[in-house]
């Protein structure tokens, strides 16, 4: 450490190239592994830090963004909802995150959920291990098709486009629900449809969830919501836990109002609801939907290349609060 080098607070463990970048341009303290991820802490490690690289399990609120001579928070994800952008912006910090790196690797995972949850992959890989395999059987582990089926993409920013580019591969008809309508001519492209909610819910057979978290999007689908899909439909979801219901959404299960699950993300993360664990007819992965090594090491990248430029005076690529003129000096 040198006295006249700024000082970063890095929350996680970043992979490579990340801590190489941030290390050109500033001096990284490392938040203790295991300290309990508390506002109160992370304020309390970041003094004297001009910069916190943060991850989407750190509460980054006012009390953290208020403290003196911090001038940019680098969220590794391109969802930010951990933090309090109208305190930072208020306080002259800037946000960023690292969007369009992760739409393709995304769209694969909630693909492969939506796949593994249609044609019941895991239950089928449970059952061998199992030794419950004794022989073929025209019943045997049902599903439904993809193919040919109806898909409604829940919000269709760069993620949700993603995965509609998929579907058609698999001859879907895709409608979409947005406040943001897409042009008509990127609608004829794509082949896709804008439809309300409630028409979306009821005429799906598959449902994949891609909006941001915020006031309006939380418990975005609950039990009212559940209730108007299909039995045979599928409900994706790789943005943030709480857009579902999660309780109502473990009722629906139960009583085999859906037909399948498929979820990257929890209302609690990382407590999944206990009842879904006891579930058969939902797939459940630990939050990797952007986990692949190429993705994931080019997060790192970006963010802390994000990091560096606001703290050699500019304004770094992906800012979320852009309205922040200057940053906090
Ligand atoms: C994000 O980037 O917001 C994802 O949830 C983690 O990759």
């Amino acid at each position: 450490m040198s006295e006249n080098r700024p000082r970063v607070l890095n929350m996680h463990k970043l992979l490579d190239p990340g801590p190489a970048v941030l290390a050109e341009a500033a001096d990284i303290f490392q938040y203790p592994d295991g300290k309990p991820l508390t506002d109160e802490n992370i304020a309390a490690a970041a003094e004297g830090c001009v910069g916190i690289v943060s991850m989407l399990m750190d509460p980054i609120t006012e009390k953290v963004l208020s403290v003196p001579g911090l001038k940019c928070v680098s969220n590794v994800a391109v969802g930010y909802d951990n933090i309090d952008v109208a305190a930072a912006t208020k306080h002259g910090v800037f946000v960023t995150n690292t969007p369009g790196i992760l739409d393709e690797t995304t769209a694969d995972f909630a693909f492969a959920l939506l796949m593994a949850a249609a044609r019941r992959v895991v239950q089928g890989d449970n059952f061998v291990r199992g030794t419950h395999f004794k022989g073929w059987a025209i019943d045997m582990l049902l599903g439904v098709d993809v193919n040919h089926a109806t898909l409604g993409l829940v919000g269709i920013g760069r993620i949700g486009r993603a995965v509609a580019k998929r579907a058609r591969g698999f001859n879907m008809r895709v409608i979409y629900s947005d406040v943001n309508p897409l042009p008509a001519e990127m609608e004829r492209e794509m082949g896709v449809t804008r439809v309300d909610l409630p028409r979306l819910l009821r005429e799906s057979d598959f449902v994949s969830v891609h909006v941001p978290l915020t006031d309006k999007t939380h418990h975005l689908i609950g039990a009212e919501q559940l209730a108007i899909m299909k039995p045979t439909a599928v409900l994706v979801n790789t943005s943030r836990g709480p857009v579902i219901d999660e309780g109502a959404l473990v009722e629906a299960l139960k009583n085999h109002r859906l037909f399948a699950a498929g979820l990257d993300v929890y209302e609690k993360e990382p407590q999944v609801h206990p009842a879904l664990v006891g579930l058969h007819n939902v797939v459940l992965a630990p939050h990797i939907a952007s986990a692949s090594t190429r993705t994931r090491s080019e997060m790192c990248a970006v963010a802390a290349r994000n990091l560096v430029t606001a703290i050699r005076g500019g304004r770094p690529a992906n800012m979320v609060n852009p309205e922040v003129a200057g940053g906090r000096r």
